[in-house]
């Protein structure tokens, strides 16, 4: 390896590490920021499993797949590659759906309007196919997913489930998932260091930390409310 494209791998470990540690004090607030369990009741937790089941559930291995499609490097395309075979071999939506069955917590219209708006937000980014900011999304959600299954599986055994496969799988593969995904940042960095400097790279990060949020707290977005007024009016009509 030559002393610059060493140089230049050294620079972007570093960058990738302060990437990490921003999106760290990122998942640290968002940690905090959950309500504690036991002041939640049966329907605030139902609610909170039901828009996680509904964002998650179709859309996690599409927006690894728009990351997979929009990184360039190699080492990139084949980390995610590995990341995407595991979601599918092991059929993780369908773990997701048996466990959100057995929490009596499957997603209703009201919870998929709940983060419609949110969802949409994240889709027309992960559209974009930018290859960092797709692969700091990804990293950083792997990163608060990990942390966040205990939070889930109580959720869960409160409302009486005892099916917790999910929740334990997700609790240890995403630690190694998330390693992977800076590994990937680091060598898309080394393509696009020139472009990166006028690229947010926190762009996708600060959509999810958004989303994430909805699922917490469930407010009906404005086109829910939007919905409500409409069919308001056409009962009036
Ligand atoms: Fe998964």
């Amino acid at each position: 390896m030559s002393s610059v494209s060493s140089g230049l791998l050294t620079m972007n470990r570093s960058q990738a590490v302060s990437i990490q540690k921003h999106t760290d004090r990122v998942i640290d607030g968002l940690l905090a920021s959950l309500p504690h369990i036991e002041h939640l009741s049966a329907d605030e937790r139902r609610g909170i499993i039901a828009r996680y089941t509904a964002v998650l559930e179709g859309n996690f291995i599409y927006w690894m797949t728009g990351s997979f499609l929009s990184v360039g490097s190699e080492e990139a395309r084949s980390i995610i590659l590995d990341n995407l075979r595991e979601e599918v071999r092991d059929g993780h939506p369908d773990m997701l759906r048996r466990f959100a069955i057995a929490a009596d917590s499957v997603p209703t219209h009201s919870d998929a309007l709940a983060v419609y708006r949110d969802v949409l937000n994240v889709r027309r980014f992960v559209g974009r196919l930018s290859p960092a900011p797709s692969v700091v999304m990804m990293a950083f959600f792997e990163g608060f997913l990990q942390r966040f299954m205990p939070y889930l599986a109580e959720l869960a055994q409160r409302q009486g489930s005892v099916e917790q496969e999910y929740t334990d799988v997700h609790g240890v593969c995403d630690v190694a998932h998330t390693q992977g995904l800076y590994r990937a940042l680091e060598t898309e960095l080394t393509l696009t260091n020139d472009a990166c400097e006028h690229v947010n790279l926190f762009e996708g990060v600060e959509m999810l930390q958004a989303l994430i949020r909805k699922i917490i707290v469930g407010q009906p977005d404005v086109f829910q409310q939007d919905c409500g007024k409409r069919s308001a009016r056409h009962g009036e009509d």
